[in-house]
């Protein structure tokens, strides 16, 4: 039997809907709402609303668990690659060997770009930030790339174009911010020490690919491939609603991943511990900072909208640091820093009592450090990571016979009926 919701308002009764997923997590379905009662619901920041059914990642924050099409994140770090996560992302499946090799054929035949988009980059001022770059960048693809057929086939060649020429672009996008030479993609190489060659070889000293790299890249970047209905994948959903095209669309999520609330955490992560030990602050300082509400200080990697317990990601990017850190037999005292204030915010009642834990971007900043790369590409990183999960909900999105534009209201709290006073009258 269909499960309710009553609804007593204004003398009137509704019966709203229950909607359940396939994890037992329900919703109450407002659609007749406004209609029937003239009433919206208020709810900044979403934290209570649903705006879609998605079959494509689970996470329960209390719990600590995120699955990716039902396969733990655990595993898929343990076991899987970025680019055949990706494939389960966008298809639903884990690929078949042919399946796999007919993918890594494309990225590989799709990875150059196109000459003139080097323009782009050139024109930039020198010190403008990579994900600048790479928002416009990608958005430009629409213009370079102008066949978006709809047939399934070449829409799957439309996302393994995007896949591989944003790793590209990234490492371009790098290279020429330190005048320094271009290098192209290798057919010889895998996705992510592709993006390692581009990134650091040099004529002088050319990058020799070291295959623990590679496996912690593969992992960083499966821990980011998606994170269901965050900040930028809601931009991806909202922006793709009004069937703009994917390039657009996908330029959207990297401008929303940006900021220092979401996936330029990793970045305002580093940029602390950096601040912390040159102004010499002790953990004892740093956590009175954050707990006093006069002070814009937060402890930046703690806390999230959904995880009410330690992120699973955090765990896993917590281990890859230490396996590589050992390996480049370095001692980071920013690493030491991150240790020292996770266990006194783990043990503080504040954070505590708000379940402040800390997130992936924690010690992520650490890890890409720890390779080599530099702070401000780190926030690139993530968005190449996320890549997949934006693709695979927008195009969720656009085949889902259910979604609307998205259109949200609004309470007005402004000014009622005023008339226009012409300038001369006015005080
Ligand atoms: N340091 C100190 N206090 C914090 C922190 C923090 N990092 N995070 C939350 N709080 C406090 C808030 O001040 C608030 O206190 P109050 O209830 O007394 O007002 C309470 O905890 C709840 O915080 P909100 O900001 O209301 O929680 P929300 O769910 O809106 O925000 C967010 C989540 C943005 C992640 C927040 O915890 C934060 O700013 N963290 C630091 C930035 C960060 O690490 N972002 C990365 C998120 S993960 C990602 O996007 C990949």
């Amino acid at each position: 039997m269909q499960k309710v919701a009553k609804l007593v308002i204004d003398g009137k009764e509704l019966m709203l809907p229950v909607v359940e997923g396939s994890e037992g997590e329900k919703a109450i379905d407002i659609r007749s709402l406004r209609q029937e009662t003239g009433y919206i619901t208020f709810d900044p920041g979403f934290g209570n609303t649903g705006t879609c059914r998605s079959a494509i990642t689970y996470m329960d924050g209390e719990k600590g668990i995120l699955r990716y099409r039902g396969i733990p994140i655990e595993q898929l770090a343990e076991n899987s690659t970025f680019v055949e996560t990706a494939f389960l992302l966008i298809t639903g499946q884990l690929p078949t060997r042919e399946e796999l090799t007919r993918t890594s054929v494309y990225l590989n035949d799709f990875s150059p770009l196109h000459e003139n988009m080097k323009a782009f980059y050139q024109n930039y001022p020198p010190k403008a930030h990579p994900m600048g770059i790479l928002s416009a960048m990608v958005n430009a693809m629409r213009s370079f790339y102008p066949e978006l057929i709809d047939l399934e086939e070449e829409m799957n060649k439309t996302y393994l174009r995007l896949i591989s020429k944003i790793r590209t672009m990234a490492a371009m996008a790098y290279r020429i911010s330190l005048g320094e030479r271009v290098v192209y993609p290798r057919p010889d190489l895998c996705y992510c020490a592709n993006f390692l060659n581009m990134m650091f070889d040099n004529v002088v000293v050319p990058y020799h690919v070291d295959d623990d790299l590679v496996r912690a890249l593969n992992v960083f970047w499966i821990l980011h491939a998606d994170h269901e209905q965050n900040c930028s994948t809601t931009a991806v959903r909202v922006v793709g609603s009004g069937k703009v095209n994917i390039y657009s669309t996908i330029s959207a999520g990297i401008s929303a991943l940006w900021g220092p609330l979401h996936g330029g955490a990793n970045q305002a992560v580093v940029n602390m511990l950096e601040d912390i030990h040159k102004k010499g602050l002790t953990v004892k300082d740093c956590i009175a900072k954050a707990k006093d509400k006069k002070d814009p200080f937060r402890l930046m990697g703690f806390g999230h909208r959904v995880y009410k317990t330690y992120d699973p990601r955090a765990k896993i990017m917590k281990k890859m640091g230490d396996i590589i850190l050992s390996k480049i037999k370095r001692k980071d005292p920013l690493l030491d820093i991150a240790q020292r204030l996770e266990e006194a915010a783990l043990k503080d009642s504040y954070f505590k009592e708000k379940n402040l834990y800390p997130n992936v971007d924690f010690y992520s900043g650490i890890v890409l450090r720890a390779m080599g790369i530099p702070t401000n590409m780190f926030t690139v990183m993530f968005a190449i990571g996320r890549l997949p999960g934006w693709i695979a909900q927008w195009k969720e999105d656009v085949s889902d016979p259910e979604m609307k534009i998205s259109r949200p209201r609004q309470i007005y709290t402004g000014q009622q009926e005023r008339d226009y006073i012409p300038i001369d009258d006015r005080e």
